[in-house]
């Protein structure tokens, strides 16, 4: 299947219905679309492939338009093998084509797959003919790699803006935003944000400058995953700065984790304590909500609580899991309060608070640790640490 976009312009990406966590980490119930597009001019450019299992369907998409042989470029603008690791099939198909992409992408395609096509490295940019349109290279490091940048035609004013922009959910055939229902778009757009590219918020924005900088007009945006943006192509670029803005959103989030209860009741203690003081609260149980749901409240809020109960004087496994996440991620969230309960020696927490000092966050007192079930004093220091929040989220 193809879709036409404007004159000489297609979509020829295709539907992953199969795989269950994108990267082999964020669920997608929806599916993922791996998006790719020609464009037909004196000379024709392909932009992006597909991940390898897609490979056929998308020479397909593509043979239902053009002879794949009489591909002249094809334009890499970011080398993940979400995108790229259909490349050396299209290669055998196209043998004269020209790959086009910055200096970083030309050394991992040497590394990622050692083909040897004419290539041509882009400077920030530097435009390219293709006979009526134009093709200006925009160079936006770290989104998603170093590599990454972002293709736009002058004439057409499309912006195929790679993994910037994008959203989860597979396409089911319906590829513009004016044939989806903008709600799911928004929740899939924020979780797709929220676990891939957290750790490049400050790149997101400077992306969006530069974009704004060049006072470019932008009719589409054509991201790599998700639908083409025409009908408001401001829209996800907005949502995009909204989301990514430095400035936190005035909630609090629990992430916690309980084998039997005991971190739970403290949990709950805390979050009832919170609505009292009138403070909006999240809050997720890290046994039954996947790490991106999790990330899409656990990235922005005013301040982050974590809970969990010691495991082999560590902390709950899963726990552990989201503390390594934070710290990868370098969400920006500084303030964050600490709970949990033991049996014994203890230990869950305190290894914790010792990450989470090293990654330079205000820590809220008190921290609590408590042997199983709470005294009274220790209840106590649940509502004195809900205070505290709370005066951190005015
Ligand atoms: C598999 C397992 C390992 C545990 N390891 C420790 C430990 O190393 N040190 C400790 O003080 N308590 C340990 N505990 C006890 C729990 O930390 C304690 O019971 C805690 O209150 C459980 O909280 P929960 O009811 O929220 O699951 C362990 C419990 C389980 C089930
Ligand atoms: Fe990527
Ligand atoms: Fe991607």
């Amino acid at each position: 299947m193809h879709r036409e976009m404007a004159k000489g312009v297609y979509y020829v990406g295709v539907d992953d219905h199969h795989t269950e966590l994108f990267e082999n980490l964020w669920k997608i119930p929806f599916g993922v679309s791996y998006n790719s597009y020609l464009i037909v001019d004196e000379k024709t450019a392909l932009i992006e492939t597909v991940k390898d299992p897609w490979s056929k369907e998308w020479l397909d998409n593509i043979g239902e338009i053009i002879d794949p042989k009489d591909i002249d470029y094809i334009i890499l603008n970011h080398m993940e093998p979400d995108h790229t690791s259909s490349l050396p099939d299209i290669a055998e198909l196209a043998p004269n084509a020209t790959l086009i992409f910055t200096e970083r992408a030309s050394d991992m395609q040497k590394s990622f797959y050692g083909l040897s096509l004419k290539e041509k490295v882009v400077e920030d940019l530097e435009e390219l003919s293709l006979g009526n349109k134009t093709l200006k290279f925009v160079h936006t490091p770290f989104l998603h790699w170093p590599e990454t940048m972002m293709t736009y035609i002058m004439e057409d004013e499309v912006l195929f803006s790679c993994d910037a922009f994008g959203t989860f959910g597979a396409l089911n055939g319906k590829v513009f935003d004016d044939e989806i229902d903008m709600r799911m778009v928004e929740s899939e757009s924020r979780r797709y944000l929220s676990s891939i590219i957290t750790t490049y918020f400050k790149f997101v924005q400077r992306g969006i400058a530069k974009i704004k900088d060049l006072g470019i007009g932008v009719k589409m945006v054509a991201p790599s995953h998700g639908p083409i943006f025409r009908k408001d192509p401001m829209w996800i670029v907005n949502k995009y700065d909204e989301w990514t803005h430095p400035e936190l959103e005035k909630y609090v989030t629990i992430v916690y984790g309980s084998m039997y209860g005991f971190t739970h009741r403290l949990a709950l203690k805390l979050k009832s304590e919170l609505l009292k003081l009138g403070v909006e609260v999240k809050i997720h149980n890290i046994s039954y909500t996947d790490m991106s749901t999790v990330l899409v409240d656990a990235v922005r809020p005013s301040v982050l609580v974590v809970g969990a109960p010691t495991y082999d004087a560590h902390p709950f496994p899963k726990i552990w899991t989201f503390a390594n996440e934070v710290q990868g991620k370098r969400i920006p969230v500084k303030k964050v309060a600490l709970f949990g309960t033991y049996g014994w020696g203890g230990g869950g927490v305190k290894k914790l608070q010792k990450m989470f000092e090293e990654m330079k966050f205000e820590i809220l007192e008190p921290v609590i640790r408590v042997k199983a079930r709470p005294s009274e004093e220790e209840s106590q220091q649940i509502v004195a640490l809900a205070k505290n929040i709370a005066e951190h989220v005015k």
